[in-house]
């Protein structure tokens, strides 16, 4: 395997596509741009091949047997959750749980750690976060009583810093907010806002589902207690995410899934819980994709996540003075590139998104149109959807000049331009 870039070295997009198999389709008649990365990346060859190895190779379920084969596929299931824990800086391995993705890792925060909460606490969102750090938290207030508060965003597409001081008070017992928007891009004050909650002795939740691909995150350095994220996202297969935890809070939450795996005795009417991370691990997990994430890890690491996080900076500063110079295009978040990450959310007042994101596709491009499953965003922003770029690895500056193309394109179709 030859090294893309020594880390904080530059990129080579070029090269690193052409270990993406995918990118060397036509779309269309075109050469595939793939534009749609904060929706899913694409996986390398080393991805597939370890998916294909473990199916071939070492198929069995984990933690239950003793023949070779169920010994190769619990050491193969639980070098990932290592792998992560060594990723993402996390105080122990054991803080690693396996889910099926971000939306899950949530979920399971709300529904058992929020289980300790009652009416008169409350949980501390913002404006800007997907439906799935917003729907598990209303179903907790429904069930609960627990009352949300969220912070509000500026006109520039930061959080309002000074409102977040006034709504962190100590009947906060949760803090939860996403590290990087997925419609604004937006890098938000992980640190400080953890320090700030940590003195109202409130939890930090961080949905790192954009941040963790693409810049890099150290759980400890943060001071966050939960951190959930998808391997989907980061180049790796679909069907596993993660919660990552502090052990302490961990082992004080009740399990939410019950059945094989996760207990450590059963009665016929009784039944105690296995330790910490396999009492949140119910059932037989997706096996084949954890052991193959890794193999997305190592192809980050060996870029090195500084030199990711300079290339998407470099492209969306690139993006940004394109879109903007065609002067007809709403364009969302902030406008510095060093405070955002490497997507454009832009909406053309006469063109609608879906359309938009048609017509390109007729170019080969695949952009994203639509809520991006941030509808109270949406509404604060005043549009009813938007077309969103977002880049990854293997993005470079001909993607964004063909998106600009195809815009220009789309605005001739519709006899604007
Ligand atoms: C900010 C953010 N949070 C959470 C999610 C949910 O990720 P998943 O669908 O993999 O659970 C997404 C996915 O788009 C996201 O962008």
């Amino acid at each position: 395997m030859t090294a893309v870039a020594a880390p904080h070295a530059r990129i080579d997009p070029r090269a690193l596509a052409r270990r993406f198999p995918i990118l060397a389709r036509t779309i269309n008649g075109h050469r595939l741009v793939y534009l749609d990365n904060a929706a899913t990346a694409q996986k390398p060859d080393t991805v597939i091949a370890a998916i294909e190895r473990y199916y071939t190779h070492s198929n069995a379920n984990v933690h239950r047997g003793v023949h070779t084969l169920a010994e190769e596929a619990t050491a193969a299931y639980e070098a990932c959750r290592g792998r992560v824990a060594r990723f993402v800086n996390a105080p122990d391995e054991r803080g690693v749980v396996i889910l099926r993705n971000a939306t899950e890792a949530i979920n399971l925060v709300a529904r058992s750690w929020g289980a300790k909460l009652a009416a008169g606490d409350e949980v501390l969102l913002t404006e800007m976060e997907h439906h799935s750090n917003l729907v598990p938290w209303i179903m907790l207030s429904r069930e609960r009583g627990v009352a949300l508060r969220h912070v509000p965003i500026t006109d520039g597409g930061e959080l309002d810093m000074a409102a977040f001081g006034r709504l962190l008070t100590p009947r906060t017992k949760i803090v939860a907010l996403t590290a990087m928007s997925n419609v604004l891009g937006t890098i938000t004050p992980i640190a400080e806002i953890a320090a700030a909650a940590q003195s109202v002795g409130a939890v930090v939740v961080v949905d790192g589902a954009q941040s963790v691909p693409h810049m890099p995150v150290d759980f400890q350095a943060l001071g966050i207690d939960f951190l959930a994220f998808s391997a989907h996202k980061a180049y790796g297969p679909t069907g596993v995410g993660f919660l990552v935890g502090k052990l302490e809070l961990l082992d004080q939450m009740e399990p939410v899934l019950g059945g094989g795996e996760m207990i450590r005795e059963v009665r016929l009417d009784w039944a105690s819980w296995n330790d910490v991370p396999h009492r949140f691990e119910a059932g037989t997990p997706n096996i084949a994709d954890a052991a193959a994430f890794p193999a997305a890890l190592d192809l980050l690491e060996e870029i090195g996540m500084n030199a990711v996080r300079a290339h998407e900076e470099e492209l969306v500063g690139y993006a940004l003075e394109r879109l903007s110079s065609l002067g007809w295009l709403q364009i969302h978040g902030p406008l510095d590139p060093a405070r955002r990450s490497g997507l454009v959310s832009f909406y053309d007042p006469e063109v609608h998104p879906h359309d938009l994101a048609q017509i390109l596709d007729t170019r080969g491009i695949a952009v994203r149109a639509g809520h991006h499953c941030a509808q109270p965003l949406m509404r604060r922003l005043g549009v009813p959807a938007t077309a969103r770029a977002s880049f990854g690895i293997y993005t470079d500056r001909d993607d964004i000049d063909a998106l600009v193309d195809g815009l220009i394109a789309a605005r001739r179709y519709f006899g604007l331009a």
